[in-house]
């Protein structure tokens, strides 16, 4: 992972191979998809000429490479209770019905999702981010097309882990896009509070879905979830 100055978090730059090994492709694919035009070529550091691709232009051409195939979405609302994990749960069980492979990744620490899908896992979340745990021994299946990642109280080493990370949102981003290829479906359920596994899963997934309850403080949630996103 390219390690970037904390004091240049929002205006960081990474070089082409850097932006290569992010997304899964070869350096040589992305001067070739500039030559053709598909992709702007960025301007060059004054010092070392080397290109200068922003976080915006990772996630263009990561989104180019799965534009219509993958769907990512994570369900978020700071209000506790709402049915953030009942609706992740619902849409999961509703794409593999249609025939989708669906990964569902919980990133709250009371790991409802693994309790609601009856699932007894013995690797979480953190272990994944953390560790370097591979993969395949961290999911749990609960349906033919449905694997589960879980999460459970130590998350916050995760959250530390992050942090730590000058550049954290591209850090989960990297790891989950070296996975999401087994897939068809990304459903991330958050906890019902602002925190930077949350902030991850946003940048990671670029689509947000907010259930709400018919009260007050439920729409609420939204502006803060929204805010965020802007953030
Ligand atoms: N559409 C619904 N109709 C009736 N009850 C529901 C519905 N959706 C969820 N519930 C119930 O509401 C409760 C809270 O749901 P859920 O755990 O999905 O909310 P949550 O937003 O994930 O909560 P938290 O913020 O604690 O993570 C659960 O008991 C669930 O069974
Ligand atoms: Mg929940």
């Amino acid at each position: 992972m390219p390690q970037l100055n904390s004091n240049a978090r929002h205006r960081v730059f990474l070089n082409t191979a850097e932006v290569a090994s992010l997304i899964g492709i070869s350096k040589q694919t992305i001067l070739n998809w500039m030559n053709r035009g598909i992709i702007i070529e960025p301007q060059r550091n004054p010092v070392n000429n080397y290109r200068q691709w922003s976080e915006a232009d990772v996630l263009r051409i990561r989104d180019m490479i799965r534009s219509g195939t993958l769907i990512r979405i994570v369900i978020a609302n700071q209000r506790g209770g709402v049915s953030k994990t009942t609706t992740t749960h619902t849409l999961a069980r509703l794409f593999a019905d249609q025939g989708k492979r669906v990964l569902l990744v919980d990133t709250d620490s009371q790991g409802s999702l693994g309790q609601v899908l009856g699932l007894k896992p013995i690797r979480f979340l953190h272990e994944f981010i953390v560790n370097d745990l591979a993969f395949e021994d961290c999911i749990v299946k609960a349906h033919e097309r449905i694997d589960v990642l879980c999460s459970n109280r130590e998350n916050n080493k995760a959250e530390i882990s992050l942090q730590g990370m000058t550049f954290g949102e591209l850090a989960f981003m990297r790891l989950f896009g070296r996975v999401e290829k087994l897939y068809d479906v990304v459903l991330i359920d958050v906890a019902p509070s602002i925190n930077i596994l949350q902030t991850c899963a946003m940048v990671y997934t670029k689509n947000v879905l907010i259930p709400v309850a018919m009260d007050v403080l439920s729409l609420q949630g939204p502006w803060r979830v929204w805010k965020q996103r802007d953030c």
